[in-house]
């Protein structure tokens, strides 16, 4: 296709003609068919709200198809609407714009849309099962539209995936103001998504698929990495932490299936249980999995090999992983590391495979028997429990990883719980990622190459390490680590060959590692040694991006991890500080009505301009955090907090005293 041709075709909005109706292509994943939630009435309703967007003279076989659309698969996607041409991130200057930072969006948003990086592309998820970056087809087509007329001082209003339209702003304001899933918070349980989404009307967005800043499993791997090197830091202290430890662990899924990628970069042995064949023979042929067993004597001898060894070596057991569990503590293997990601938050249908059935059996059970399949869950839980305990009583660190096992465990009756109620093991923000990244301000930086060229992401990944190596000669000790962890890191980035999709790269730095990579970036575009501006963004898994009481903001202790402020003025703050988009959601991984997230997307372009903002922005967008966690008393954000006022002398924030326990315990006596 000529790029004329493709310009115009993404400029073209909704067609005068009606294209022709699109086949379902059965090689791609599509999302499974939705709850139906809607009474007649309400059928009706999302049937006029979804011919909205065309011309009357379209209705009457519109309105047919939209009906069978809903019927079939629960929510209206408009697939006739679906673009001829092919969704991917190209170079910036292929995009039709009036201004380049339109084009950056239209980069980014067609790279969540890639059929080689979004999970269920034609029905607009990016991953998660249910991360939309829009709710149909038309609201992509009049995004792409509205991007492609922008100019500097317009802004595109996003709700939900619906693009509202332009509004007349400034230079300084962003260009793209997006909200995800914003409801009544009384209206915010499972079912009212399923009920708004399907009249059209709000969408589920995770957190990086409606925010345009998926980077593919690039992101999942750098976190996993951080958490497994840091994890294994806290099993002895002697060698570092770091002298080829083995982990154990499930799930070569989605998420899950970073584990021993991410676990042989941290230099560390790893066994993975995944029961279903198809999920281990896709990472194993991908190369994020060495090696495959499916006997447990030939596994436990490969296993003494490789610790015998000291090589990291990655090793996939097709099989459940209780019964690694049991066999690993009959024969005495210490394991060092243990975590669990089946997914878990979903133990009913398929999230959590039982020991004692096939995979097979299991499927079968789960339509055929539920009850008895839920029991069979629970006992698998309580041995998983009962083996995990025989680990940790000699000395293997467990942790959850946001999966929700030890919640299951608890309910399944596992001995889970210690006698004031809490959990016996940490979640790993509790113990990892909240007091160990985020209260210094370290969290998932990343950014884009708009050449789409890996030769400028070259030159990006080294000046990034330049910067670093240049910040950790004059850091405190308490953070040496964690920048020397992505030095090592971006150093073999390039070498680990994670990029999916657009030019990007991900590291974690705290604000001060944030500003200096992202200006570096901006004087070398002014003096071309990077061929096109570069978007800078970040998970808002991060310091101040989100708001989720048993995730990221699982380690704030004073009662104030309900709240959700500091997601919502991190947003409000990044807007007015130069970001090029924002971006507020409801629900992430955890779930709807779970957690509040948001993030940012800036473009750099060389300018002065840019280097101002970028300042300001980055900033803010990290102290935010970093001022909240030490309000709520955190120890290591308190230090960070004093530095960065030292650092900034217009910063000047409120510093908790800390009361005597003892002090308390009188005044409560006798009340
Ligand atoms: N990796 C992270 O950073 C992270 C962060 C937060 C939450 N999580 C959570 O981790 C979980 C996994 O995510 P995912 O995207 O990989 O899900 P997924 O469903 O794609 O993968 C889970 C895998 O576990 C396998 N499995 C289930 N029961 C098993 C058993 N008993 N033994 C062996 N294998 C079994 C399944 O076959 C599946 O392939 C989710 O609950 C997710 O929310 C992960």
């Amino acid at each position: 296709m000529k790029i004329t041709d493709f310009k115009r075709m993404m400029a073209e909005g909704i067609p005068h003609e009606m294209p022709a109706l699109k086949s379902y292509d059965q090689n791609l994943n599509h999302a499974p068919k939705r709850k139906d939630i809607l009474n007649s009435v309400e059928k009706r309703l999302a049937i006029k709200n979804a011919l909205r967007y065309f011309p009357e003279r379209f209705h009457p076989l519109l309105a047919k198809e939209f009906a069978y659309e809903l019927a079939t698969y629960g929510r209206i996607y408009m697939y006739r609407f679906r673009p001829d041409y092919v969704i991917k991130a190209r170079h910036i200057d292929d995009f039709p714009y009036r201004t380049r930072s339109a084009a950056a969006i239209m980069l980014m948003i067609s790279n969540n849309l890639d059929i080689t990086v979004a999970q269920h592309p034609h029905e607009l998820i990016t991953y998660g099962g249910n991360g939309a970056v829009f709710q149909n087809w038309a609201q992509y087509r009049l995004t792409m539209k509205y991007l492609s007329e922008m100019t500097e001082e317009q802004t595109l209003v996003i709700y939900s995936g619906h693009p509202l339209g332009l509004f007349p702003s400034t230079k300084d304001a962003p260009r793209l103001v997006v909200t995800n899933g914003m409801v009544i918070p009384n209206y915010s349980s499972q079912d009212h998504w399923e009920k708004f989404n399907a009249l059209g009307v709000s969408q589920y967005s995770q957190m990086t698929a409606g925010s345009y800043m998926y980077i593919g499993p690039q992101g999942i791997v750098h976190g996993t990495t951080i958490t497994l090197l840091n994890a294994a830091r806290m099993t002895g202290k002697s060698d570092n932490g770091l002298k080829c430890k083995l982990f154990v662990s499930s799930g070569l899924g989605g998420m899950s299936g970073a584990q021993p990628k991410a676990a042989s970069i941290a230099g560390i042995i790893s066994v993975i249980a995944e029961v279903n064949q198809k999920a281990l023979k896709t990472r194993h042929s991908q190369g994020w999995v060495d090696e495959v067993f499916s006997d447990l004597n030939s596994l436990v001898k490969r296993v003494r090999k490789a610790t015998a060894e000291k090589k990291a070596i990655s090793i996939a057991y097709e099989g459940n992983v209780v019964d690694v569990w049991e066999k690993f503590a009959d024969e005495n293997i210490y394991v060092d590391l243990g975590s669990d990601q089946t997914s878990l938050h979903n133990p009913w249908s398929g999230g959590y495979y039982p020991a004692g059935l096939s995979f097979e059996e299991s499927n079968r059970m789960i339509t055929e028997n539920p009850e008895k399949f839920k029991d069979a869950v629970r006992k698998s839980l309580r041995r998983q429990v009962e083996a995990i305990n025989r680990h940790t009583a000699r000395g293997t660190y467990f942790f959850d990883y946001g999966n929700a096992f030890l919640l299951e465990a608890s309910r399944a009756g596992g001995d889970i719980l210690k006698p004031d109620g809490e959990f016996k093991y940490p979640s790993y923000v509790q113990d990892i990622m909240g007091p160990v990244c985020f209260d210094f301000g370290f969290g998932p930086f990343r950014w884009v190459c708009c050449s789409n060229e890996p030769s400028d992401l070259e030159v990006t990944d080294k000046i990034a390490i330049d910067v670093l190596r240049k910040l950790i000669k004059k850091s405190p000790d308490q953070i040496k680590q964690q920048m020397n962890d992505n030095i090592h890191w971006i150093k073999d980035a390039g070498k680990n060959r994670l990029v999916v999709g657009s030019q990007a790269r991900i590291l974690y730095a705290d604000a001060e590692g944030r500003i200096e990579i992202a200006s570096a970036f901006n004087n070398a575009i002014s003096e071309d040694k990077i061929s096109a501006p570069v978007v800078i963004g970040r998970d808002h898994h991060d310091v101040s991006g989100t708001d989720s009481p048993y995730r990221e903001t699982s380690n704030i202790y004073d009662g104030s991890k309900f709240t959700a402020d500091m997601a919502v003025q991190n947003v409000i703050g990044d807007s007015f500080r130069g970001a090029t988009w924002v971006s507020l959601h409801n629900g992430g991984g955890v779930g709807w009505g779970e957690v509040i997230n948001g993030g940012f997307g800036m473009v750099l372009d060389g300018t002065p301009d840019t280097e101002t903002k970028l300042r300001r922005m980055l900033h803010w967008d990290v102290n935010n955090g970093i001022a909240r966690r030490s309000w709520a008393r955190n120890k290591a954000a308190m230090f960070t907090l004093k530095r960065e006022m030292e650092r900034t002398p217009d910063l000047n924030v409120t510093i908790p005293y800390i009361a005597d326990d003892e002090i308390i315990d009188e005044a409560l006596k006798g009340v």
